[in-house]
């Protein structure tokens, strides 16, 4: 890894996410111990070289909040002309995702245990990602709590930054509010144009695979909408 990243933002207080107690399994936490060197990055706030992580040139995609990971791994084994790096908070879900990893002997994966919007922020080259993944993000569902959820104008921004003219931001939600206020931020967004809006009862999931937290979704009744935003070209 190298170069610094000098654009250091203001310290954020509200997160997106609360640490959860959830206990980490003895092979997890093994995972981390012995997969970790295969499969992580340590966060800092130098500049990621993705070329060198992953010894070749090929699109990145970045998915935010994994959870257990195995839709990303999933996703990873299925494009393997691709390379993913996805960000997660919640330690036991990042150790479950290095055990699907290995198990499934893919190569264009790697991990960050940590806030993603530090990650972006510091770690992500300007213009460097092909798509970013946001499945399932907590929905917030309080009006007092919506002010932490992860979509907010500064996010998309963010994201902007780091995708490439055409890249594009992936989201789905279980949530119709949350849905409602996607559609809200972007549209307020001029960096990205809409280029696919689902509905569907978990049976038409767009360009991914179904998701644990979308089944859980689907258990209590819920309509899940995608929705895959384009980077409008030379945005600045
Ligand atoms: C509702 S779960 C969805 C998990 C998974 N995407 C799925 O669909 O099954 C949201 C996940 O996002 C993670 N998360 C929330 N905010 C985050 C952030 N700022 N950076 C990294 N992970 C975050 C949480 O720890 C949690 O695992």
């Amino acid at each position: 890894m190298t170069g610094r990243n000098d654009e250091a933002p203001a310290r954020r207080t509200i997160r997106s996410f609360v640490r959860r107690a959830g206990r980490i399994t003895p092979s997890q936490e093994r995972a981390l111990d012995e997969l970790w060197p295969d499969y992580g990055v340590d966060y800092d706030e130098s500049l990621i070289d993705f070329d060198e992580l992953f010894k070749r040139t090929a699109p990145v995609v970045v998915e935010i909040g994994f959870g257990n990971g195995e839709s990303l791994v999933e996703l990873a084994a299925a494009n393997p002309d691709q390379d993913f790096l996805g960000i997660e908070v919640h330690e036991p879900g990042v150790g479950h995702c290095l055990l699907k990893a290995k198990d499934a002997g893919i190569q264009n994966l790697k991990v960050v245990a940590h806030d993603a919007v530090d990650v972006l922020t510091n770690q992500v080259p300007a213009d460097s990602l092909a798509r970013v993944n946001l499945y399932f993000p907590d929905p917030w569902p309080k009006k007092r709590h919506h002010k932490r959820r992860i979509v907010q104008s500064d996010f998309v921004d963010l994201i902007a930054n780091k995708l490439a003219d055409g890249g594009t931001l992936n989201v789905a939600t279980d949530w119709a509010n949350y849905a409602e206020h996607i559609d809200e931020v972007l549209s307020r967004s001029d960096r990205f144009t809409c280029i696919e809006t689902r509905e569907h009862a978990g049976d038409q999931p767009f360009e991914r695979p179904q998701t644990k937290f979308e089944r859980r979704g689907l258990r209590r009744g819920h309509e899940i909408s995608d929705r895959c935003f384009e980077k409008v070209v030379n945005s600045c």
